[in-house]
């Protein structure tokens, strides 16, 4: 090969030109758009890291931190440098999250968790926790409203005991724990409550009348709140998460108010909790009003819901169907 040939072999032909002309052109078509969504995410960043830095020391309760999602806010908070306080029924898991929190070789100053029983079913006794739990560092910095139950079965076949557990569980639980915890936030002019609704609490779906409606009403609790709150120093935020792999579904509950113990598929290929508590967390330290966190087929639920309803109920109308002869086909089996 002479020196002429290699020449040859790597200048750029008529064709590769006409690329590098396009390349040029849409660079400078989309530059102008996708700068703004650079510097914003820089931005984001930036306050993110800076809001990090004070989160040490904060005292965080969490309640449903004894699995799933809690568990791993527990796990994202501590790391964090929080103090973080653990609530739920079954104290045995809560010790069992302690335990592999303090087992943890973290990297910055941690302090150990607390645990406390509470029983969101309980609304009697809620003030009377909210109280023990603000007397444990004397404030609650911020308030994850977390713990609750999804159901799987028809309006029309679920107990109306069943409407109201799952009822009192997702939304006067976190209702009545957050009027505990309030008024030391505003006597304070400070402090941050989280609630972990679903995207369920956007758009409801068949099979989850109960678990929909209590999602939708913490929503619409979330909203109100936050615009009372904002001139009092305290920030809300509601989270709406899509499928997390966690046993949301093992515990929920059937029309009878057994436990429906069955691992569905959508969560068990849902998103990873540490991925989520970790977004909700930056949500937190950004002080985000309402954060989707879900897949693309979730937000395009969302947007259809409202722009195209008869679209959106037509679907629907064929997922109840199908979820309908997949129940008619296992209680054959059954037999
Ligand atoms: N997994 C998902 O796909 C998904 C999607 C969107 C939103 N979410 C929401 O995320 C939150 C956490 O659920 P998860 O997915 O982590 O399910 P999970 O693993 O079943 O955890 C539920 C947590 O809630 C607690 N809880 C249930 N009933 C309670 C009660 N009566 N009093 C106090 N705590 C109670 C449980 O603790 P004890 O049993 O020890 O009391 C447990 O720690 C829920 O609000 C759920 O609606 C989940």
């Amino acid at each position: 090969m002479t020196l002429d040939d290699v020449g040859k072999c790597v200048a750029p032909g008529a064709g590769d030109t006409d690329w590098n002309a396009l390349y040029f052109i849409l660079g400078l078509v989309l530059m102008p758009i996708a700068l703004p969504f650079v510097v914003m995410e820089c931005c984001y960043r930036l306050r993110i890291k800076k809001y990090r830095n004070e989160l040490a020391g904060k005292v965080v309760l969490i309640t449903g931190a004894s699995s799933g999602l809690g568990e791993s806010m527990a796990h994202t908070f501590y790391k964090a440098g929080c103090k973080v306080i653990l609530a739920a029924r079954r104290t045995q898991e809560l010790e069992r999250v302690k335990t592999d929190l303090m087992a943890l070789d973290a990297s910055s100053v941690t302090y150990p968790p607390v645990i406390m029983s509470l029983d969101l079913s309980d609304l009697k006794e809620i003030p009377a926790f909210g109280h023990r739990a603000l007397g444990v560092y004397n404030q609650i910095d911020i308030l994850v409203n977390n713990g609750g139950i999804s159901v799987r079965a028809t309006a029309e076949s679920s107990d109306l005991d069943v409407d109201l557990k799952v009822m009192v569980v997702n939304y006067f639980g976190s209702v009545a724990l957050t009027k505990a915890i309030l008024p030391s936030m505003i006597q304070r002019k400070t402090g941050h409550i989280c609630f972990i609704s679903s995207v369920q609490g956007k758009f409801s779906l068949p099979y989850r009348s109960a678990y929909s409606a209590s999602k939708h009403a913490l929503q619409a609790f979330a909203d109100s709140l936050r615009s009372e709150v904002a001139n009092k120093g305290v920030q809300v935020t509601c989270i709406s998460p899509g499928y997390i792999r966690t046993k949301l579904s093992m515990n929920a509950l059937t029309g009878d108010g057994k436990t429906y113990g069955k691992m569905d598929k959508t969560t068990a290929l849902g998103m990873a909790p540490k991925k989520v508590s970790e977004r909700i967390l930056n949500a937190i330290l950004g002080k985000e009003k309402d954060v989707m966190i879900s897949d693309l087929q979730a937000k395009f639920a969302y947007y259809l819901r409202y722009l195209c309803p008869s679209f959106y109920f037509w679907i629907m109308e064929n997922r109840a169907r199908r979820l309908e002869k997949e129940e008619a086909i296992e209680q054959k089996k059954a037999k």
